[in-house]
């Protein structure tokens, strides 16, 4: 029976990593998956997250079962993280999530909670995702047994973020639909929408009867925290229902962890209840609960007055750090003959944006300088130090 399986392409970014990694040449540069990593190319653990380590490891008395939804505390934290402590949707009790195994677990058990959904209701609706969109969106919401479309969102030869065409596309969008939005930091483009875009989009999709759905992987490293949810808040403000999936990878470092949380945001406390149900129910149905570890340390920087000070220090210098590298590498292109070709990247958000070169060229950049990027060539940002930038820029120059 085994053998009725077809062999499957690798995933893009995972593989990149490890050819990356057994790739010998001294002058590598991994600009590949996206992890943060500091000035020598590592990727470190956090201090606040290291002294709750140290925590839990005294505090931890036993080992027995969470349950679904998770720690409690966590989840409660990451909501007030998520919305803020006085969104009217928190202090209306219209708000229920639980932890999950990443935000992968969070996306797939969204997913199939529209599923089941989609199985009470009239007409089965479409799960709109932006095009581009990060490359593991579609293949994870389809195995959920949805329908996906895409809406245009960037423009590859303006590089910038096309408003009017997402608009056209989201409009013929029809009731219970879901529009999957990112709430920041744009992956894979690093183009997010301004605050006038998000209420733009709000009024639409209530005019539609189309359900947001925001994933959320990169919360503090665009502009800031608060920031950086301005558009989710803003959503769950002024929508009946908003579905969230939401990543500890990135703003803790908690990458192998797998930390991460789905929220629902309904329209009342009461539907909210039955959803958690359902939340629970799917996660037990797959992997009965999520692991503990990684929650735990992120309970305890987020209860923790001074833990979580060191904790949004530390996030504030990757942004920056982030920012400062988008940069210099914008004038070092400059001053290497790029004329301006490249000066979007500056006004971009996060780990990525595209260099809008060819996938021959995307080839040429690994094959030759063992400079490695996903072959729709967006970069990940945060691969570039002091130490890296010159090469490839001389590298880029080359190539072009
Ligand atoms: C990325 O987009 O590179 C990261 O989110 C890592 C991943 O799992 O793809």
């Amino acid at each position: 029976m085994l053998d009725v399986l077809n062999p499957l392409a690798v995933d893009p970014i995972l593989t990149l990593t490890l050819e990356c990694n057994s790739d010998t040449n001294p002058n590598k540069v991994d600009l590949g998956a996206g992890v943060y990593k500091n000035e020598a190319g590592h990727t470190p653990i956090m201090k606040a997250v290291d002294t709750a380590e140290k925590q839990w490891y005294q505090q931890e008395t036993s080992k027995v079962y969470v349950g679904s939804a998770g720690a409690a505390g966590f989840n409660e934290a990451i909501m007030r993280l998520l919305l803020g402590s006085d969104h009217a949707a928190v202090l209306d009790r219209r708000v229920v999530g639980i932890q999950t195994p990443g935000g992968c677990g969070a996306l797939s058990i969204a997913g199939h909670l529209i599923k089941r959904c989609y199985g009470s209701v009239q007409r089965e609706g479409t799960v709109w995702v932006s095009a581009p969109t990060w490359a593991n969106h579609i293949p994870l919401l389809s195995d959920c047994g949805l329908s996906l479309k895409e809406y245009r969102y960037y423009d590859g030869e303006s590089h910038t973020l096309d408003f009017p065409a997402m608009m056209e596309d989201l409009s013929k969008s029809k009731a219970n639909d879901i529009v999957l939005l990112h709430g920041c930091c744009h992956n894979p483009s690093g183009a997010d929408l301004n605050q006038e875009q998000w209420q733009l989009i709000a009024e639409l999709l209530n005019e539609k009867g189309v359900v947001p759905f925001v994933d959320i992987a990169y919360q503090g490293l665009g502009d800031g925290l608060d920031e950086d949810a301005w558009g989710l808040r803003y959503l769950a403000e002024h929508c009946p229902e908003v579905i969230i999936a939401s990543s500890c990878s990135k703003n803790f470092g908690l990458y192998r962890e797998r930390v991460g949380s789905v929220f629902v945001v309904a329209k009342d406390s009461q539907v909210a209840e039955i959803n958690k149900g359902q939340l629970m129910n799917i996660a037990r149905g797959i992997y009965s609960m999520p692991p503990h570890y990684g929650a735990a340390l992120v309970d305890i920087i987020l209860h923790d007055l001074q833990l979580r000070e060191q904790w949004q220090e530390e996030l504030t210098f990757m942004r920056e750090r982030i920012a400062g590298l988008r940069t210099r590498f914008v004038q070092k292109l400059n001053a290497a003959g790029a004329a301006s070709r490249f000066d979007y990247i500056e006004q971009e958000k996060g780990m990525f944006s595209f260099l809008g070169i060819s996938m021959d060229q995307v080839r040429a950049l690994k094959e030759q300088y063992s400079i490695y990027m996903v072959n729709s060539s967006r970069m990940n940002i945060a691969g570039l130090s002091d130490k890296n930038m010159d090469y490839v820029v001389q590298a880029l120059m080359q190539t072009l």
